[in-house]
């Protein structure tokens, strides 16, 4: 079997999906879930690009020790140097430098002759590995490039200190016979090919990145760059989960594993879901709803009789199956048992929170899942980490079908003060939104918003997700607790802090 590196850029290109915003806790939750998920490398981001992208990967690199963290950059020695400063403490500090090969990349956006870019690609590799011990160049748009050139411009970056090699698809046009085919090419043209291992990174644009990257694979490709979820620009990246699964079941065919924990599977869909907003579809392979859901009559039949009639990947393998784990007397020992084996050390003080905040639910909830005390210990750490400018203090709704709903909240101030108000709505969402809208003084518009339940039965935890625009700027917003109205509520206001807080740090840095 070959081993295949997973190379996970959610936090990069993934963080690139069209109204999508992390901040600097949600990034370090879903680094630490990819460790756990077991990914080879994590892409934390651009340092160069912000303040915020270089503090984040800074402190992905400084937390994550299982997987190796790297960060993007242009063949800048500038851009270079803040990648250094950012990635120097981590376990195995590796540099992604990049520059578009193509035609019209050149032409139009970078305005240089190809001699130009293969200087600036060389010095800039060059002076990456006096740095880094491991160096990855990307050709940007390698596959709408000239053939010749690719081969040339490879073997000098290969002969500058470049360890891998990445051959992007950078708008997801070639098929799965054509990107295999450029693979092979390379393979056979690059003379000193053999130095480097090859990584496919391919797009969605046709509805082949997955396909394409397997493809790679086949011939001849030992890491590929993918997303969970398949997020990313435009219609997305190739999707980690189901080019993992792929290899896994048809091993047969491509005789090719990777370090993928399956069973970890669903959970790190569930949370990049969450934070990122962006909505698993139910049809979505390995990670939907309804993947290991059998509606026809014949298909249940056969199910009923041999589950291999019609099953080829089991909901067990990727982590769906839901573990009744504890209850109401379950124990504080119990309780932080749990959070270990969901790879959570807490101190004293999160143990505290989060072990009131299990016992809240279980005098409410029959039955605590795997899944819900995964929900509760995330929650706590973005609370712990988010000192919000407005918090719920308390949240009353009216409601009859006969009559107009209203909704009545007092917000605790990040300054110590209380401030209330009542307002009516068409329903109660509105009621609430119409309400929060009036205490913080602000235009904001709900964009949209989605409910979904965490695992099943009435007294499931609720999701909200919320998309708003608050003066132009659309923002984000999550929150997951038993009830449905509060829970909305709260991811509203959560993208009301978020804006604060980008606000705030705005104010500071102009002054
Ligand atoms: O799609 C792409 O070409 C990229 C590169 C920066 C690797 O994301
Ligand atoms: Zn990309």
């Amino acid at each position: 079997m070959r081993k295949i590196d997973i190379f996970d850029t959610t936090l990069r290109d993934g963080e690139q999906s069209p109204g999508v915003s992390l901040n600097l806790a949600e990034k370090i939750e879903i680094a630490k879930q990819l460790e756990r998920l077991g990914v080879d490398i994590i892409e934390a981001g651009f340092p160069a690009s912000s303040n915020g992208d270089f503090e984040s990967v800074k402190t992905i690199a400084e937390v994550v020790k299982d997987s190796s963290v790297t960060g993007l950059s242009r063949v800048l020695k500038s851009d270079i140097d803040v990648a250094w400063e950012a990635l120097k403490n981590s376990a195995e500090p590796r540099i992604h430098v990049f520059v578009a090969t193509s035609p019209i990349h050149m032409k139009h956006k970078l305005m240089q002759t190809p001699d130009e870019v293969v200087e600036s690609a060389v010095s800039a590799v060059k002076y990456a590995a006096e740095r880094f011990p491991i160096v990855q160049w990307s050709a940007e748009d390698a596959c709408r490039s000239d053939r010749d050139f690719l081969v040339r411009i490879i073997k000098e970056v290969i002969d500058a200190g470049a360890r891998v090699i990445n051959i992007p698809d950078t708008v997801g046009y070639r098929s799965p016979n054509e990107y295999g085919e450029i693979i092979k090419h390379l393979r056979d043209n690059v003379p000193n090919i053999d130095k480097v291992k090859l990584s496919a990174h391919c797009h969605d644009d046709l509805g082949m990145a997955v396909a394409n990257s397997l493809s790679g694979i086949e011939n001849g490709i030992e890491q590929v760059e993918c997303t969970i979820n398949g997020i990313g620009e435009r219609a997305g990246n190739a999707s980690l989960e189901e080019i993992a699964v792929a290899l896994h079941i048809r091993k047969d065919h491509y005789q090719a594993e990777t370090n993928i924990k399956f069973n970890e599977i669903k959970r790190t869909s569930s949370l990049v879901s969450k934070l990122t907003g962006m909505i698993v579809p139910a049809n979505k392979a390995v990670v939907g709803a309804n993947a290991f859901a059998h509606q026809s009559g014949i298909h249940q039949d056969g199910m009923l009789k041999e589950k291999t009639t019609y099953e080829i990947i089991t909901p067990e393998l990727v982590g769906f199956e839901t573990k009744l784990v504890l209850g109401k007397l379950s124990g504080r020992n119990a309780f932080n048992e749990k959070a270990k084996e969901l790879g959570f050390e807490l101190d004293k003080n999160e143990l505290k929170k989060a072990f009131t905040a299990f016992k809240d639910l279980a005098d409410k909830k029959k039955e605590i899942t795997d899944d819900d005390i995964y929900a509760i210990l995330t929650e706590n750490r973005f609370e712990a980490s988010a000192s919000p400018y407005y918090e719920i203090e308390q949240l009353q709704v009216q409601y009859d079908t006969n009559n107009i709903a209203t909704a009545t909240i007092s917000l605790k101030t990040s300054d110590g003060g209380t401030v209330k108000a009542m307002e009516k709505g068409s329903g109660s969402v509105d009621a609430i939104y119409n309400t929060l809208e009036s205490i913080i003084g602000m235009k904001i518009v709900l964009k949209d918003y989605k409910l979904q339940s965490i695992g099943e039965g009435k007294d499931a935890l609720a999701q909200v997700n919320v998309k708003v625009d608050i003066n132009g700027k659309k923002i984000n917003g999550h929150a997951t607790v038993q009830d449905v109205l509060e829970a909305s509520a709260k991811a509203y206001l959560n993208a009301v802090n978020r804006v604060m807080t980008v606000q705030a740090n705005k104010k500071v840095a102009s002054n």
